[in-house]
């Protein structure tokens, strides 16, 4: 089985500006998080898709997907983690609850505050988390990138052909993350914030996904403007 989780368990303590998550926020005539969860219904292959919400907001997801989606029965609304892997965690057992465990089930993992995703981008990290257990979605490196240990001067300076920026969905066999991340010390989650890094860390490799420039992140308030900006112009 094919299962999506829309992670917005988060508090957007990054954005400032309001006092609700940012996944929230208004983008046009609807909630962030209520444009990426339409992209994900236009993917028939999922055979759930799943919310992760932090606690104080499930009766307000609630309400939205009650209000905005004509599909309620294809979502599930379960409470967020602590951090971002917890909310992946909090799914993948709501999922094993509901369907018990399978070897082969996927899981689409994606930011709620990606609205642009695109469905070629869920659907070839569908067909590659089939076929290879665990990809990530990136975007070659436009600029150089630097690498700082301490915030004042240059350690190093990568090869930039080598180097991408990562994006979500990131997409795995429920099998496999889990086994990874069950394996972990409390230490170790507290630094491997990124689920892809680990199944790296694990020694899975994990396929890379063509990403694009318009699926970005809204994090600061200058993202919230830019995305504002573009929810006139999808294609
Ligand atoms: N996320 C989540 N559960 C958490 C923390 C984050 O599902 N416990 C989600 C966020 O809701 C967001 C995505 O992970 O969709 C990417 O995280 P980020 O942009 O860092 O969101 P926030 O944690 O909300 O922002 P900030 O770090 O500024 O507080």
């Amino acid at each position: 089985m094919i299962f999506a989780a829309i992670l917005a368990g988060g508090v957007g303590s990054r954005m400032k500006i309001a006092d609700m998550p940012k996944q929230f926020l208004p983008l046009g005539d609807k909630p962030i998080l209520i444009h990426t969860v339409e992209k994900f219904l236009l993917c028939s292959r999922f055979d759930k898709i799943y919310i992760g919400v932090h606690a104080n907001w499930v009766l307000h997801a609630k309400d939205l997907v009650k209000k905005y989606i004509s599909q309620p029965e294809r979502i599930e609304i379960v409470e967020g983690g602590a951090d971002r892997n917890g909310t992946i965690m909090n799914i993948i057992g709501a999922i094993e609850e509901e369907y018990g465990e399978n070897e082969d089930n996927i899981i689409v993992t994606h930011d709620s505050v990606r609205p642009y995703v695109s469905i070629r981008m869920i659907e070839e990290n569908i067909d590659a988390a089939l076929e290879y257990g665990a990809t990530d979605t990136v975007i070659s490196a436009t600029d150089t990138i630097i690498t700082s240990e301490d915030g004042d001067y240059i350690s190093t300076v990568p090869e930039r052909r080598l180097m991408y920026q990562g994006q979500t969905p990131q997409s795995f066999r429920i099998s496999i993350l889990k086994k990874l991340y069950n394996q972990l010390s409390e230490d170790e989650k507290a630094i491997l914030t990124d689920a892809c890094k680990i199944c790296v860390v694990g020694g899975v490799k994990v396929k890379l996904v063509q990403g694009d420039v318009a699926n970005m992140k809204i994090t600061t308030i200058e993202d919230y403007r830019i995305a504002q900006a573009m929810v006139g112009g999808e294609k």
